[in-house]
C-alpha cells in the first residue's frame, strides 16, 4: 500500500473506534471533533432516485435494500476498508461486533431488521445511524452514507413532519463541511426539479463537494439525451457530473449481480449513440476512482490538522488511561486504547512519510 492509502486506512480505523467508543458512552470532545476532521461520503436525493443502488455499486457488492417506496428509513454509515490481496471479504456491524458476515445477502437482511428494530414494520424514519464496515481487497477506503430520500408529501402511515423530519435529517449529515455531497438526480425527471441539487446548492454554494450523479439514463424517453447536463450546460459544478446505469427493478427480481451489471454498463456507455465520447469518464467504476482520488486530495490537504487533533487526542488518551486504573466499562478501555494505538501509527507514519521528504509525493 501507498503511504497515503495507509494514512486514509488508518483515518477510517480511528473513526470507527471513535463510534464504537461512542457506544459505551464515551466520546468525548476530542474524539468528536476528530471524526468531524475526517471527511465522509454522503448521497442525497428524492426517494427512488437510485442513492442506494449507487452506493452498492461502488462497493461493488449488493448488500443494501433496495427498492421502490421508502426502503431506507435510517441512516446508514457504511465504512469501506481496504484489506490485502486475496484476503476473504467480509462484513461487521456496529450493533453486532463479534459476528463476521461473509454472505451479504444476511448483510442485507441484517440491515432490514436492524431498521425494523427501531422503527418496526412501518414506512416510518429513525435518525439514530446502522453502522457497518466491510473488509475486503476490492475497495477504496472510504466512509460512505446512505440516506432516506427526500420526498414532498407524507403516505400513508407516516406523520406529516416526514417530509421535514427527512430533510433535517439529510441536512445535519451533508452541511458539515466535510461532508462530500453525491448528489443524486435521475435522468428521467428534469433537472430543475431535482431534490438533490437544490440542497446541496444549498449547503455548498460554491458546489466544491459535491458530486453531481445522473441515474436512470437508460430510462429516458427515447429521443432525448443528458448530455446537456453530463456535460455541465444545464447545472454547472465544480467537479465534472457522472452518468450512471443501475441494475432496474426487473434486475434486481431477476438476481443480476453485480459483475453482470458493472458490464452491461459499460457497454450502454460504449455503445451509446449519444454518450460513446465520454465513456471513460461515465458509470459506478469511473464515480468511484474519482471520489477516492478526490478524497485522498482532501485528506491530504486536511493532513496538518488531522495530525494535530490525532496529538492532542493522544495527550487527552494517555491522561484518561491513567485515570482509567479501575475500568467502569472493560470495552471502554479497550476501545481507547484502540485509539490511542492507531493515533500513534498515523502519528509515526505521518513522520516517516514526511521525513522520506516528498510529503504526499508517492503517486
Ligand atoms: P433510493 O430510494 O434512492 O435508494 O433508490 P434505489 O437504489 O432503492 O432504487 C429505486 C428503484 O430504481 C429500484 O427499483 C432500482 O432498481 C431502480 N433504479 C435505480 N437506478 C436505476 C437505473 O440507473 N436504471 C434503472 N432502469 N433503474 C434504476
Ligand atoms: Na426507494
Ligand atoms: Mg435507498
Amino acid at each position: 500500500m501507498t503511504t497515503m492509502e495507509s494514512l486514509i486506512g488508518l483515518v477510517n480505523r480511528i473513526q470507527r473506534a471513535c463510534t464504537a467508543l461512542g457506544d459505551y458512552g464515551g466520546g468525548d470532545q476530542a474524539f468528536s471533533s476528530l471524526w468531524d476532521a475526517l471527511p465522509s461520503v454522503a448521497v442525497v436525493g428524492g426517494q427512488s432516485s437510485g442513492k442506494s443502488s449507487v452506493l452498492e455499486s461502488i462497493v461493488g457488492r449488493d448488500f443494501l435494500p433496495r427498492g421502490s417506496g421508502i426502503v431506507t428509513r435510517r441512516p446508514l454509515v457504511l465504512q469501506l476498508h481496504k484489506t490485502e490481496e486475496g484476503q476473504q471479504e467480509y462484513a461487521e456491524f456496529g450493533h453486532m461486533q463479534r459476528r463476521r458476515f461473509s454472505d451479504f445477502a444476511l448483510v442485507r437482511k441484517e440491515i432490514s431488521d436492524e431498521t425494523e428494530r427501531i422503527t418496526g414494520k412501518t414506512k416510518q424514519i429513525s435518525p439514530v445511524p446502522i453502522h457497518l464496515s466491510i473488509y475486503s481487497p476490492n475497495v477504496v477506503n472510504l466512509t460512505l452514507i446512505d440516506l432516506p430520500g427526500l420526498t414532498k408529501v407524507a403516505v400513508e402511515g407516516q406523520p406529516e413532519s416526514i417530509v421535514q423530519d427527512i430533510e433535517n435529517m439529510v441536512r445535519s449529515y451533508v452541511e458539515k463541511p466535510n461532508c462530500i455531497i453525491l448528489a443524486i438526480s435521475p435522468a428521467n425527471q428534469d433537472i430543475a426539479t431535482s431534490d438533490a441539487i437544490k440542497l446541496a446548492r444549498e449547503v455548498d454554494p460554491t458546489g466544491e463537494r459535491t458530486f453531481g450523479v445522473l441515474t436512470k439514463l437508460d430510462l429516458m424517453d427515447k429521443g432525448t439525451n443528458a448530455l446537456d447536463v453530463l456535460e455541465g450546460r444545464s447545472y454547472r459544478l465544480q467537479h465534472p457530473w457522472v452518468g450512471i446505469v443501475n441494475r432496474s427493478q426487473a434486475d434486481i427480481n431477476k438476481n443480476v449481480d453485480m459483475i453482470v451489471a458493472r458490464r452491461k454498463e459499460r457497454e450502454y456507455f460504449a455503445t451509446s449513440p449519444d454518450y460513446g465520447h465520454l465513456t471513460s469518464k461515465m458509470g459506478s467504476e469511473y464515480l468511484a476512482k474519482l471520489l477516492s482520488r478526490h478524497l485522498e486530495s482532501v485528506i491530504r490537504a486536511r493532513i496538518p490538522s488531522i495530525t494535530s487533533l490525532i496529538n492532542k487526542s493522544i495527550d487527552e488518551l494517555e491522561s484518561e488511561m491513567d485515570h482509567l486504573g479501575r475500568p467502569i466499562a472493560v470495552d471502554a478501555g479497550a476501545q481507547l486504547y484502540t485509539i490511542l494505538e492507531l493515533c500513534r501509527a498515523f502519528d509515526r507514519i505521518f513522520k516517516e512519510h514526511l521525513e522520506g521528504g516528498r510529503p504526499g509525493g508517492d503517486r
